[in-house]
C-alpha cells in the first residue's frame, strides 16, 4: 500500500518493471554488457516517509536483502517528523590521475610552470562540461618517493555526469604532451575513485524521548545508539559492518538510479580510513535530550550519462525523485545511508534486528513451499506465530490451510 500510495503521489513517466518480454530485457541487457544471456531482476522498494531540507521524497531502492526498505522507511518516517534531514554537497569534482616513469626532479618542477598548456590541451574535450557550469579546475603534482613515480591529478568538475569517460579521455589527451615535458614515459591513466572532492552529509537531531523501545526508555535507547556509534569509531571489525549498513540505503539507491556502486562503495570505505584506520562514516551523540546523527561520505552518483540516463529502471527511480542534478542525488543517497544506518542501530541495540528479517524470510519460505497469491501472507503469518522458519513447517502449515479451505 505504501508503494501504490507513493506513486500516486509522485507519477513515475514509465515503468518500474520497464521491459515487455524477456527478449526486450535480454536486447537492453546486450546493448550494455558484452555476451549478454540474460538480466538479473533485483526487487525495487520506495522508502517512503523522508522528508530532506523541508522537502518530501519518496526513495527508491533496489537491494535484495528483507527488511532494508522497510527499515528506511521506518527511520524516514520518524526523523521527519521532528524535521527531517538537513543536507550538504561539495561541487562534483572529481580527479584524474597520469602517472610517470623516469622524471627528473627539475622536470617535475618544469611541469608545473607548464600547466597552462596542459590545461588549454584538455579544455577543447571539457567545451561542453564547461557550458553546464563545469570543466577544468586544476592540476597538481606529487613524487611518489617509494616508487619514483611522478603523479599528476587534474581536477575536474564533472556536474551531472559520474564523470569516468569524461575524465579518462582528459588524462588520455593530456599524456604526450606531459610526457614532452618531463621527458619521462607514463605508465596509465585513470580517474581516481577516492572522490574525495564530491562530498554530500546529512544530519538530523531527534528527541531522545521518541525512542522508548521495549524495556528501554527514550534516554536509554539514546545512550546505547551513542555507545554503539562509539565501538563503530574505535573498532575497525565494528565499523566495517557499521558501513554496510550505510550502504544498505546508499547502494540501494545507486542501484536503483543506475550508478556504479562499485566506485561509491570503494569511495566511501577509502573515506572510511582516511586518518589511517579504519571507522564507521557517521556518528551519533545525545545532545540536550536529542540525538544527533551525522554523516559526510564521498558520493560520486550522477544523473546523467553512462547506464545512468540510459537504463529504463533507472530514468524512472531519477522521475520519481523529481529529477534532481547528481549534487541533489547525493545529499538524497547521504540523507538516505544515515537513516538506513539509525535504523539498524536503533534495533540493534534494543529489540535486535532479526525479528524483522523473520517476518520476511518467513514469506520467502512460503514462496518457496508452493504458497501462491493470498497464500503467501497467510503461511507466512502462521510461520512467524509458530517460529518455525523452515521450509516443511512451511509446506505443513500450506497443506493445512489448504485443506480448511478445500
Ligand atoms: C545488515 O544488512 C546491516 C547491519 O548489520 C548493520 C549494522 O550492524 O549496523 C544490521
Amino acid at each position: 500500500m505504501a508503494i501504490r500510495a507513493a506513486l500516486a503521489a509522485t507519477p513515475p513517466t514509465g515503468d518500474l518493471t520497464p521491459y515487455g518480454d524477456a527478449s526486450e530485457g535480454l536486447e537492453w541487457s546486450d546493448a550494455m554488457v558484452e555476451s549478454a544471456v540474460g538480466f538479473f531482476p533485483v526487487p525495487i522498494g520506495i522508502a517512503t516517509g523522508f522528508r530532506i531540507d523541508d522537502q518530501r521524497f519518496s526513495i527508491p531502492m533496489a537491494v535484495e536483502e528483507p527488511s532494508v526498505v522497510a527499515a528506511a522507511t521506518f527511520a524516514g518516517t520518524l526523523i521527519a517528523s521532528s524535521g527531517g534531514l538537513l543536507t550538504w554537497s561539495t561541487q562534483p569534482e572529481m580527479v584524474s590521475q597520469i602517472f610517470i616513469e623516469g622524471v627528473a626532479t627539475d622536470r617535475e618542477e618544469l611541469l608545473r610552470e607548464k600547466e597552462p598548456e596542459i590545461a588549454r590541451e584538455i579544455e577543447p574535450l571539457l567545451s561542453s562540461m564547461r557550458s553546464r557550469g563545469g570543466g577544468y579546475r586544476g592540476m597538481t603534482v606529487t613524487r611518489l618517493d617509494e616508487i619514483d613515480i611522478v603523479r599528476v591529478d587534474l581536477l575536474i568538475d564533472v556536474r551531472d555526469a559520474m564523470g569516468a569517460n569524461i575524465i579518462n579521455t582528459a588524462a588520455e589527451c593530456a599524456r604526450s604532451k606531459i610526457e614532452a615535458i618531463t621527458g619521462g614515459t607514463v605508465l596509465m591513466c585513470i580517474l581516481t575513485n577516492e572522490s574525495v572532492r564530491r562530498r554530500a552529509g546529512a544530519k538530523f537531531a531527534l528527541p531522545v524521548e521518541r525512542l522508548s523501545r521495549g524495556r528501554f526508555t527514550g534516554a536509554e535507547s539514546g545512550r546505547r545508539i551513542e555507545m554503539a556509534s562509539e565501538v563503530a569509531q574505535v573498532d575497525p571489525s565494528r565499523a566495517v559492518t557499521h558501513n554496510k549498513g550505510v550502504m544498505n540505503g546508499i547502494s540501494a539507491l545507486a542501484i536503483a538510479t543506475g550508478n556504479d556502486t562499485r566506485g561509491i562503495e570503494a569511495a566511501v570505505h577509502r573515506w572510511a580510513c582516511r586518518d589511517g584506520r579504519y571507522r564507521g562514516v557517521s556518528t551519533f551523540h545525545v545532545e540536550d535530550d536529542n540525538l544527533i546523527g551525522r554523516i559526510e561520505v564521498p558520493l560520486p552518483m550522477a544523473t546523467a550519462g553512462g547506464s545512468v540516463g540510459f537504463h529504463p529502471s533507472s530514468r524512472v527511480s531519477l522521475n520519481l525523485l523529481g529529477n534532481p542534478d547528481s549534487r541533489t542525488l547525493a545529499r538524497i543517497g547521504a540523507a538516505l545511508g544515515l537513516a538506513q544506518n539509525f535504523a539498524a542501530l536503533f534495533a540493534l541495540v534494543t529489540e535486535g534486528i532479526q525479528k524483522g528479517h523473520m517476518r520476511m524470510h518467513a514469506a520467502r519460505l512460503a514462496l518457496l513451499a508452493g504458497a501462491r497469491g493470498p497464500e503467501v501472507r497467510k503461511v507466512a503469518h502462521r510461520l512467524a506465530e509458530a517460529k518455525t522458519y523452515t521450509i516443511d513447517g512451511a509446506q505443513d502449515i500450506l497443506s493445512r490451510l489448504r485443506s480448511e479451505n478445500a
